[in-house]
Order: C-alpha cells, then structure tokens, then sequence
C-alpha cells in the first residue's frame, strides 16, 4: 500500500526514535508524547532501523533539536507563523507553543487524520495547538491550502520540512519549494533535511544504508528524491539565501562528539529564503 492511501508509518518509526532520544540522561531533544503516540508499531519500526544504522536515534534526536532550535528563535525574534509540512506526529505546536503564534500543521489527509486521532487519546494534548491543513506535496499547492485555513502571506513564517524530501518525486520538491518562493511573505524561511543521491539509491558501500532504503521501500514510503547539492535547484526554483549545514555539524555544535564510523556525512540541512534573512540564526545558536 502506497503513502497515498494510508498514514505514515516512517511518521510512526521517528515518533519512536524521539521518545527513545528523550529519555537519555544527556537528552538534547524533549518530547514527552512521542512514546504514546508511536506505540508497539513505531517501536518495532524503530528497532528495525537501528539494526540498520544503530546511530538512528541519536541522529533523528540531532534533527529534532536543531530545527526545534531554529524554531525558537525565529519565535523569540517576533515570528508569529509556524509551519510543519509533513507534520506527522511531529508535536512542535505544543512543545513550542507561544501566545502570538499560530502553528499549521500540514500532511497527506491519512496521515493528518490519523495524528488527530492518536492526540485525541492523549491526556492533556491540546488539539487546537495547530491547525490541520491537508495537502499533497505531489499534486498540491501548500501555500493555496495554508492560506483556505487562515495562514497569511503577509505575516513572516517559518517553514519546517523535517523527513519528507527524500519521499517525494523531485517535481514535488521544485513545486513545493516554488509555492514558498513565490507566495510566502519575503522574510519567511525554509528549514528541511537532505540525503545525498548515493544514499537514496543505496550506493554508498555500506550494508547498513542498503537495509534502511529496503526498509523504508518495505513501508511503503520509498525514497525518491536526493541531492548532493540543492543550491542549483533552489536558486532555478526563486530562492537568494542558501545555508547547508552537515548533519556531522550540527550533531558536533549540539552534543561536543564526532564519530567517523557514525556516517552522519550524507545527510544535511539546508535553510533558505527568498532573501538574506533580516535575523540570521549561526550555528553556535542550536547550543543550549
Ligand atoms: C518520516 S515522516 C516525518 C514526519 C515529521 N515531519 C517528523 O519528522 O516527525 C514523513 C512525513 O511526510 C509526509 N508525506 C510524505 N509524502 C507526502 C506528500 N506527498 N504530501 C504530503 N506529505 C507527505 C508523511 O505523511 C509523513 O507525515
């Protein structure tokens, strides 16, 4: 069964990762519902995915807290909208929750569905957080939807793109990234995670990296999409302000280690917009 008929279940298998990140004594990441909401079925997934690449929790815990942190400060430097596309059970809106601003949260309608669901049952979960928009990246406008749910263009946003690229056709990529160009308001920034062409097309010599794209073809969520440098693509598509930080970065300004043999080397992140942003969050920002 393909993404488009049901919910996420890599959205289950990171819930699961999360939660197992957030019980570490050192923890750099904290999300006190992502056990409940990714129940039995994200922990099997998740033990999958460390037989294939051990370091996984650790790395998704590195692309929670850096992007949580960007978050927090586009909020602290008045940013009033915050979007979440391919939230999954992504639980930003609460963990980050601000009176000025408003959270949207965007998926396929199955997986939108399903996130309402799972938070229903949770006791204390505020449920109007965000707001729901369904969208299919594939097929569909973001910025149209966003904008039916009351999202405005004329406010600064920050777009979180966390997990989703690599699961979508490089047409969607374009389409995605041109809507944000093209519509959001100018000060508005992009924030998402890559993976290099060898790695979606399982080329990297590694055992390990060949299990993860069988995993995730087993979950009916291929990878589609990589690149080794999306500036080109980002710059066709509208965008003036490139900024790829390497996982391996990131991992070292948030915890001090370094490990070779981790392989956090083909996976980055890239923050954009369609002009230098008047705030410009360093690096050294994500340590706490
Ligand atoms: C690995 S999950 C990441 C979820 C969440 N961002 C996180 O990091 O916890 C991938 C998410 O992308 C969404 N997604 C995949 N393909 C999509 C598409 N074509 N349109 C909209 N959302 C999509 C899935 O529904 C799922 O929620």
């Amino acid at each position: 069964m393909t993404q488009e008929k049901r919910a996420s279940l890599t959205a289950v298998m990171v819930a699961a990762l999360r939660a197992e990140a957030s019980a570490w004594p050192d923890a750099i990441c904290h999300d006190p519902w992502a056990a409940q909401l990714a129940g039995e079925e994200g922990l099997r997934y998740a033990e999958r995915s460390k037989r294939s690449f051990p370091p996984m929790a650790l790395w998704l815990a590195v692309r929670t807290a850096y992007i949580d942190a960007h978050v927090r400060h586009f909020i602290e430097h008045a940013g009033t909208q915050v979007v979440l596309l391919g939230a999954g059970l992504d639980t930003r809106a609460q963990r980050l929750a601000h009176p000025n601003v408003s959270f949207y949260e965007v998926d396929t309608p199955q997986s939108s569905q399903h996130k309402q669901t799972q938070l229903q049952r949770l006791d204390g979960y505020p449920l109007d957080a965000a707001t729901y928009v369904t969208c299919n990246f594939e097929h569909q406008d973001p910025i149209e939807r966003l904008q039916r749910a009351g999202f405005s263009t004329e406010l600064p946003a920050f777009f979180v793109w966390e997990g989703v690229t690599y699961y979508l056709t490089e047409e969607a990529v374009r389409a995605t990234v041109r809507s944000f160009a093209e519509q959001a308001h100018p000060q508005s920034l992009l924030l998402f995670d890559i993976f290099s062409k060898r790695f979606v097309r399982a080329d990297t010599g590694q055992q390990g990296d060949r299990e993860s794209v069988q995993m995730v073809e087993d979950m009916g969520e291929p990878f589609r999409w990589g690149t080794n440098d999306p500036l080109p693509l980002l710059f066709e598509e509208g965008l003036r302000y490139v900024d790829i930080t390497r996982f391996d970065e990131a991992c070292l300004a948030l915890t001090g280690s370094y490990e070779r043999e981790r392989m956090f080397r083909f996976q980055s992140f890239v923050l954009c917009a369609k002009q230098v942003p008047s705030i410009l969050p360093p690096l050294h920002s994500v340590q706490k």
